[in-house]
Parts: C-alpha cells; sequence; structure tokens
C-alpha cells in the first residue's frame, strides 16, 4: 500500500479527462493535478519546447512527494516523454501506449483514425505503437488544431454551432475512409466526444486516451502493491492562469465544485 498521490498534467483542461476516470476506478487516491493555462496549447509548439514544458511539469509535480505520474496530455506522449521518463525516480506514464493498445482492441477492418494536436499528428509515435501491435494495421490521421482553444472557450456542447462546423471540416475524410476505430488522440477531445460521435457515426467506436491510461495505471499499481487502501482520496488543483476560470469550466466537467481547491502557482519558483 502506498497513500502518496498521484501527479497528472497536462495543458489544461484536457487531463481530467484521466482525472475522471481515475476518481471512479480508485476513489482511495489522492490526486495533485497541474493545468499549465498559461502556456495552452502545447499542440502548435515544437518538440523542444513540449520537452521543456513537460520537464518542468513533472518537475513540479515531484515536490508534492507523488507515487507516480501521469502526462494526461496526447501532445507531450507523443512528443519525448518516452526519452525523459527514465530520468526521474517514479513511473512516469503517458496516454498513447494505452489508447493504441484499445484501438488495436477495438478495431473489426483494421482502419484506425487517429485526430490530435498539430504536434502530435506530426509525431510519429502512434504509427510506431499501432503498427507493433497491428502490423496489418491502416492509419488515418488528421490534426485538429482549433479543438483545443474551443474545449477551453467551453464550446463543448453536442450541438454548438461553431464547434459543429469545425469538426466537419476535420472529420470528414476519416469518415469517408471508413475507420471504424477513432483515437481521440488529445485529452481534450472526450470532452467534444458528442459532436465527434455524432459525425463520425454510430458505427465508429471512439477511444479516450485518458481513460484507458487510467484503467493501466490501476493495473501496473496493482502489480506494484502501490494502491492506496482508503475510502476517499483528497484533490488538490494546481494552474498557471486564473485559478477562477478554470475552477469553473473544471467543475462543470467533474460534476462537483472545485472552486476552492485550486491555487494559482508559477512554474519557474519553488512551492
Ligand atoms: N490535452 C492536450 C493533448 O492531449 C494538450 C493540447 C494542447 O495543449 O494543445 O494533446
Amino acid at each position: 500500500m502506498d497513500i502518496r498521490p498521484i501527479g497528472v498534467f497536462d495543458s489544461g483542461l484536457g487531463g481530467l479527462t484521466c482525472v475522471k476516470r481515475l476518481m471512479e476506478l480508485m476513489p482511495g487516491e489522492d490526486i495533485i493535478y497541474l493545468g499549465d493555462t498559461g502556456r495552452v496549447p502545447y499542440g502548435g509548439r515544437s518538440r523542444e519546447t513540449i520537452i521543456k514544458y513537460a520537464r518542468q511539469d513533472i518537475d513540479f509535480l515531484l515536490r508534492h512527494d507523488i507515487k507516480a505520474v501521469v502526462a494526461a496530455c496526447g501532445t507531450v506522449s507523443t512528443n519525448g516523454l518516452e526519452e525523459i521518463a527514465g530520468d526521474y525516480p517514479i513511473p512516469v506514464f503517458g496516454v498513447a501506449d494505452a489508447a493504441a493498445e484499445a484501438a488495436v482492441s477495438a478495431t473489426k477492418n483494421g482502419k484506425i483514425g487517429l485526430i490530435g494536436t498539430k504536434a502530435s499528428i506530426r509525431s510519429t509515435a502512434y504509427d510506431e505503437k499501432l503498427l507493433r501491435l497491428m502490423p496489418e494495421v491502416q492509419i488515418h490521421k488528421t490534426a485538429c488544431p482549433l479543438f483545443v482553444p474551443l474545449v477551453e472557450e467551453g464550446r463543448t456542447g453536442e450541438d454548438d454551432p461553431v464547434l459543429s462546423l469545425v469538426a466537419e471540416q476535420y472529420l470528414a475524410d476519416l469518415r469517408d475512409a471508413g475507420v471504424d476505430t477513432l483515437i481521440l488522440g488529445c485529452t481534450h477531445y472526450p470532452l467534444i466526444a458528442g459532436t465527434v460521435g455524432r459525425i463520425m457515426g454510430p458505427r465508429v467506436t471512439l477511444i479516450d486516451p485518458g481513460a484507458q491510461a487510467a484503467a493501466k495505471l490501476r493495473r501496473e499499481l496493482y502489480k506494484l502493491g502501490g494502491l492506496a487502501d482508503r475510502e476517499k482520496g483528497a484533490y488538490s488543483y494546481f494552474v498557471t492562469d486564473s485559478a477562477e476560470d478554470f475552477a469553473r469550466t473544471a467543475s462543470l466537467f467533474l460534476g462537483f465544485r472545485i472552486e476552492g481547491s485550486v491555487k494559482r502557482v508559477s512554474l519557474e519558483e519553488r512551492q
């Protein structure tokens, strides 16, 4: 048993899709969440910058005596996380392995779609993982850079007209390609799964990487004897820009109010 918290980070709200699943699967765990909202989005940045930000995020979480880190960010998970993970004294998980495994289990026709930020789509990380698991897989990829700002603006309603228009443009080729499984390769995208699902149609399985990573983390911690064996964990949230804005949108998504537990921090100073 290990009652130290689990550290989770993302550039903004997206990583909460992983946190929500962690809370459901492991209610006894303490969770420390960092949303680097002062620098969101990460997805249009260079690999070097993404690695630099990821290191700062992990260093911040490590100051809270955590037992594991989840990079609940598709962009970080596909841009250097595996290179830097070994530099830390605790396990560092991304979301791409779990998502690739789930996609390969779900597909029936071997045609898998991947949507993500520009940086995730530019990277070949998902291609390599999917091809290793299923050599005959056909992968169809599209970058959807406007989705993250729309989610951060709270435009997540299934019939939101702006979101619907943008999503229709981004997803048309994937729908025409006949993919039967679509990896929502950015952890912000499950927040707009209603719109994406409506456009792709009911026969396409949507894969939520944050939720898959949460389930994988549970399995790993169980193997290591590292689960916290108690009733209810505590949650704290840190952001690098307005705590109020984050708390408002995050509360809506999580389904309970987190106003009192969000603190604004600077990643440059020691907390
Ligand atoms: N939620 C993130 C991802 O999974 C970050 C998106 C961004 O900051 O561009 O890629």
